[in-house]
């Protein structure tokens, strides 16, 4: 006899990782530019403070991350009871979910958006209601706000948006917060904040301190460039965050990944001038392609989206110069990498030019 399963999962969609380059035969550099990864490797101070920790590896980590915690509340000037860390934003995302829903309880959050919020919100026996992007491919706040019910248990902003690239404006999302009701969390996703340059940007934090039912969730694996060593953290109200950690797997955090999480917060100036020249790659890219006659959404983020009908196919022809890209069914999002393979993805968007026009 077959063994019993959840039935309800049998449709789950499986969390698309971005795809490794395919081998090539005639030299030419691939870069994987799918995955909103940093290109940057580890700083020298962080590669130390791995190498140190690496020493401890007999040992469970500290499963309550007190210095990383304690770090992060004085970094962004919270009490310490606010911060929970997980094995990634990812998982606290999936942390908040299984705080907050209970069976048929619905969770509102954008889409297309984070892949990872339908995953968790089927998990949690919860039921997603995805609210469309605008036309020009951002958040929707004010239809987010139309779907919020006394059923919602949990809303997420992603802001900037993965994976079309625009952000909310603070004004907007302060509008937005006084229309939904102080027990449900409104999580706001900023995994990529760090590479927005709008002045007029919601700032999550100030939000976080002025009301009682805001959550921002943040990552090391983005402008930190850890992603390997999966460490994320939410600010939240003290309540939520209890339940965060409560949910979490026990001693998921790493000695290593708390350590270079730590090393990463002393370093940051560094870290941030790589953020600075990746914005400027942004920009770059956003200009040429724009000349070659492309119309995008202005990314805040460290990937351009590029609104497209054969997505598949543009995600092969890409291919074909050694680029992987990462294609949805509206559009093809591309992280920002190397400037080797920023220009040699603006010749990729010429040369699908001259092919369909
Ligand atoms: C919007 C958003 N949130 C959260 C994450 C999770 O990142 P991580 O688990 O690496 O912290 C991602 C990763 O791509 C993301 O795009």
């Amino acid at each position: 006899m077959a063994i019993r399963m959840r039935p309800d999962l049998a449709n789950l969609p499986a969390y698309k990782a971005g795809q490794r380059p395919a081998e090539r035969t005639d030299g030419l550099a691939t870069f994987k530019i799918s995955s909103n990864e940093n290109p940057y490797p580890p700083l020298p101070s962080v590669l130390e403070a791995i190498a140190r920790a690496a020493q401890n590896s007999h040992r469970y980590p500290d499963p309550l991350c007190t210095d990383l915690i304690a770090a992060l509340a004085t970094r962004f000037d919270v009490p310490a009871e606010n911060v929970a860390v997980g094995t990634g934003s990812v998982a606290v995302c999936g942390q908040l979910n299984s705080a907050t829903i209970t069976p048929g309880s619905e969770v509102v959050y954008p889409w297309r958006s984070f892949e990872a919020y339908p995953i968790w919100t089927s998990i949690a026996h919860g039921v997603s209601v995805q609210v469309p992007l605008t036309a020009d491919w951002a958040v929707d706040l004010d239809a987010m706000a139309d779907a919020v019910t006394d059923r919602t248990s949990l809303v997420f902003v992603c802001t900037p948006n993965n994976p079309t690239g625009p952000a909310v404006k603070h004004a907007d999302l302060v509008r937005f917060i006084d229309r939904i009701p102080a027990h449900v969390p409104v999580v706001i996703d900023e995994a990529y904040v760090e590479f927005a340059r709008d002045p007029e940007i919601a700032d999550g934090l100030a939000l976080h301190r002025e009301r009682p039912n805001v959550a921002v969730l943040r990552t090391f694996s983005k402008a930190y460039g850890l992603a390997a060593l999966r460490v994320g953290f939410v600010i939240a109200p003290p309540e939520l965050a209890d339940y965060v950690r409560r949910t979490a797997t026990p001693f998921g955090v790493s000695t290593i990944a708390q350590e270079a999480a730590i090393a990463s917060l002393n370093d940051e100036a560094e870290l941030f001038a790589r953020v600075d020249a990746l914005v400027e790659e942004r920009r770059r890219v956003e200009r040429a392609l724009r000349e070659q006659g492309w119309h995008l959404p202005t990314s805040e983020a460290n990937f351009i989206w590029l609104p497209l009908d054969d997505t598949q196919g543009f995600a092969a022809h890409a291919e074909t110069f050694g680029l992987t890209v990462r294609p949805f069914p509206e559009g093809v999002r591309i992280t920002i990498a190397e400037t080797e393979a920023n220009d040699r993805f603006i010749e990729v968007c010429a040369a699908w030019q001259a092919l369909t026009s």
